[in-house]
């Protein structure tokens, strides 16, 4: 059955490390995997802006002996004369694979159930499950093994990339603290799933409104923007929400003392993150973007070999 990557938990504990393993191979010996040889073409199709992934897409598909298809919906019939469903079986007559970056969580499920390959979710409003296959891969080579790791997330609770965090943790055996906002925390039913993978991986998630509370000991510090996409109408509310969620110096002093810093990027220095944080010792922001490339890849190749 075609495999489908649309949210973290769509992974099992064991395909996740595979494939963590599978891309410290391949940022190892970056073209010893062809699989697209032929070359096979993978459509990436973009709603919104991107340059990380536009970019990791495009070269990993061309190091896999692919070819990659850049498309933006805005000169496409996708998302206006035409549903997902639709352009999925066009798709799938002519590449082997598709990657789509989009706001709402539910045209991506409609694509995958329109088609007969592999759908990858490239960031919604909901997930960012490409970014954690990164973030992990960057949080082993620092750290070493994932189980066991506590890994604080500060900021905007209710974001793609803390639903993602959630889920990729509670996969990984981490133990996830997340300090927000009242008003901006996670949906419920992420957490609820998160915690019952969680329970069967040894992880554990915690949510909390001090940040000094979830930094406490942290071996990885994380956050995001405060004003994700398609939020901007909100920035003036969030700024005065967020206004104490800012990773400083002074609250990394809570964490480890040498407990790593992440942000998937782009950045708002100043904002959610100190500018002497995020361009200090502790951050790891280059390693993290690079990996882009080595999980997708990792990603791409084992979604594959599932049919
Ligand atoms: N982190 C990330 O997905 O970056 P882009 O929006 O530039 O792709
Ligand atoms: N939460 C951010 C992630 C950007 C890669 C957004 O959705 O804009």
């Amino acid at each position: 059955m075609t495999r489908h990557l649309l949210r973290d938990d769509d992974l099992s504990p064991a395909e996740q490390a595979a494939i963590l393993d599978r891309a410290e191979r391949m940022k190892a010996d970056r073209f010893a995997e062809r699989p697209l040889e032929g070359p096979q073409t993978v459509a990436v199709i973009f709603d919104k802006s991107s340059t990380r992934t536009r970019v990791s897409f495009a070269v990993g598909i061309a190091d896999l002996g692919g070819v990659p298809l850049v498309i933006s919906t805005a000169s496409s019939q996708l998302g206006g004369k035409e549903t997902a469903s639709d352009t999925a079986r066009v798709l799938e007559r002519q590449v082997a694979a598709i990657a789509w970056r989009t706001y709402a969580q539910s045209g991506l499920e409609e694509m995958a159930a329109g088609t007969t390959v592999p759908v990858v979710n490239a960031l919604s409003d909901d997930f960012h499950p490409c970014q954690l296959l990164a973030d992990l891969l960057t949080i082993r080579e620092h750290k070493g093994a994932l189980q066991g790791l506590t890994v604080a997330f500060v900021g905007d609770g209710g974001d793609n990339m803390v639903h993602s965090y959630l889920l990729a943790c509670a996969t990984a055996g981490i133990h996830l603290r997340v300090a927000h906002p009242a008003s901006y925390g996670p949906r419920r039913e992420i957490v609820e799933d998160a915690i019952r993978i969680a329970a069967s991986t040894g992880g554990s998630i915690t949510l909390l409104s001090d940040p000094a509370e979830a930094m406490a000991d942290a071996d990885v510090v994380v956050t995001d923007t405060w004003v994700s996409m398609g939020r901007e109408d909100q920035k003036a509310a969030r700024l005065e929400a967020f206004a104490g969620y800012q990773v400083t110096r002074e609250l990394m002093t809570k964490a480890k003392g040498d407990a790593i810093f992440l942000h998937c990027l782009p950045a708002d220095r100043g904002f959610e993150v100190e500018a002497e944080v995020i361009d200090g010792p502790q951050s790891v922001i280059w390693d993290e973007a690079e990996n882009r490339l080595h999980a997708q890849k990792a990603l791409l190749a084992w979604l594959l070999e599932q049919d």
